[in-house]
């Protein structure tokens, strides 16, 4: 097995596996204890693991710990799927000029995720030749799949003129982000060609499966920049317990719900009259390192936190309100709160789904945190989803004094791979 055909040799599961219970998936070092990736897979699908094949539903709750996510849909997991706690978020430049070279790529990658997803390794970690590089690095083995779910989006830069042919395939609804006010965006920290969202509740899990695709695209990928995120700051499941954001808010209290499919189809999901067929099924995902200039807040009195948000702290109810999900009463707030100018009501009904994570990434040189909110929002056209919001955020939200955008991309998500012949950009490519 060559360096960069790990998985696709693999033996891959068909999809009429076991129902999707949430059944703990088996070990990856149990899985090599039986012989190899390959002898595992028949394992695992007897023993339960084959739950990330059996295309049920991908609403895997936090408290099947270790369990695997569907990787097979209609749409890719780690949109409307339940928010894991940690992490790995990585977008590549593609260095290949070599349209096949890409699709061979992606193809790769597929193979790969439908693996790593499912608890397994994606190639020998020590029964490979000796002479030879092990193709999975191994750092996960023992470890259980964890909810891992890898999602695959498309930058901008992969529709360029004379790059792979796709210039007449880019969706109108890709736009280039304008630069907002109080953007201070780093280049090194921006844009990307592909991006790879791993979402898992062990951060080594996550951490290895991008390790593992960015081994797997060496020469023809290369990464440009990438996020670790520790703790999720919003929830696609209600009745879960609501996440706190580094500023001690409760965050994502009115997002969209993972199981509301009548708003996941209106807000997040690309129609079949869209624009583009390709996308049909997919979303746009728009990518923000959020700076939070803790130090300040930390000195900011309560009573002004929380008109800042226009909730209180400690139960997250709107102003005036005693609950969390009391529907907001917007006039109540100060005019410049930020739920309040980032409510629908006040955006021309604009609505997105937000996925995003608590960083902390050390120190600044200076003494200062250098935490804040890696924010990832889907939605069904980045025109009337993130760019309106933030249009009226960037111009007067209050929380601008404590915040600054350093980092910021944008992406098309094409829709789930559908069964063990499908891979990730198929309809994009055909
Ligand atoms: C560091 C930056 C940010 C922080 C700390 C933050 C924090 C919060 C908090 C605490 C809430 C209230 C709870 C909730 O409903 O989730 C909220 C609501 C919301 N935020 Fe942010 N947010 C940030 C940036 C953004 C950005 C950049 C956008 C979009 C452009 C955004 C869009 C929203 C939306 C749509 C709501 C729900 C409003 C509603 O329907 O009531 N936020 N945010």
């Amino acid at each position: 097995m060559t360096e960069s055909q790990p998985a696709a040799e693999q033996p891959q599961q068909d999809g009429g596996a076991a129902p999707a219970a949430a059944a703990a998936a088996p070990s990856r070092r149990a899985v090599l204890g039986w012989g190899g990736a390959g002898l595992a897979l028949g394992a695992a699908a007897a023993g339960g693991a084959a739950a990330a094949f059996g295309g049920g539903s991908d609403m895997v709750s936090a408290s099947a710990a270790g369990a695997a996510v569907p990787f097979h849909g209609a749409h890719q997991a780690g949109i409307a799927s339940a928010v894991q706690d940690r992490l790995h978020f990585a977008a590549f430049d593609v260095k290949t000029k070599d349209r096949a070279a890409l699709v061979g790529l992606l193809k790769e990658w597929t193979a790969a995720a439908r693996l790593m997803t499912a608890g397994l390794p994606v190639g020998d970690v020590y029964e490979g030749l000796p002479e030879a590089p092990p193709t999975d690095t191994g750092e996960a083995l023992g470890l259980k799949a964890s909810r891992l779910t890898l999602t695959v989006g498309f930058g901008p830069g992969l529709f360029a003129k004379d790059r792979f042919g796709l210039e007449g395939r880019r969706p109108e609804a890709l736009v280039d982000l304008e630069l907002f006010p109080g953007d201070n965006l780093d280049p090194a920290r921006s844009g990307g060609d592909l991006c790879v969202q791993a979402c898992a509740d062990d951060p080594q899990v996550a951490v290895h499966a991008i390790r593992q695709l960015a081994r797997i695209g060496f020469g023809r990928v290369a990464v440009r920049w990438s996020q670790l995120g520790f703790g999720k700051t919003s929830s696609t499941t209600p009745d879960e317990q609501t996440p706190r954001n580094m500023m001690g808010f409760k965050d994502g209290t009115r997002n969209i719900s993972g199981t509301d499919k009548a708003a996941l189809d209106k807000h997040v999901w690309v129609g079949a009259g869209d624009g583009s067929d390709w996308l049909t099924g997919g979303s746009y995902l728009v990518a923000r390192r959020i700076r939070m200039n803790i130090e300040t807040w930390d000195r900011t009195p309560l009573q002004e936190q929380e008109d800042i948000f226009g909730r209180d702290k400690g139960e997250g109810a709107p102003v005036g309100k005693s609950k969390e999900h009391d529907e907001p009463f917007l006039k109540a707030m100060k005019p410049q709160a930020h739920v309040r100018l980032a409510h629908p009501d006040t955006n021309n009904g604009a609505t997105i789904l937000r996925r995003g994570y608590s960083f902390t990434d050390g120190t600044d040189g200076l003494g200062r945190l250098d935490a804040g909110l890696f924010f990832l929002a889907y939605q069904r056209d980045v025109r009337t989803g993130f760019v309106p919001i933030q249009r009226n955020l960037a111009k007067s939200d209050v929380l601008n004094e404590y915040i600054q955008h350093v980092g910021s991309a944008v992406f098309a998500v094409p829709p789930g791979v559908r069964d063990k012949d499908d891979w990730w950009g198929r309809a994009l490519f055909a």
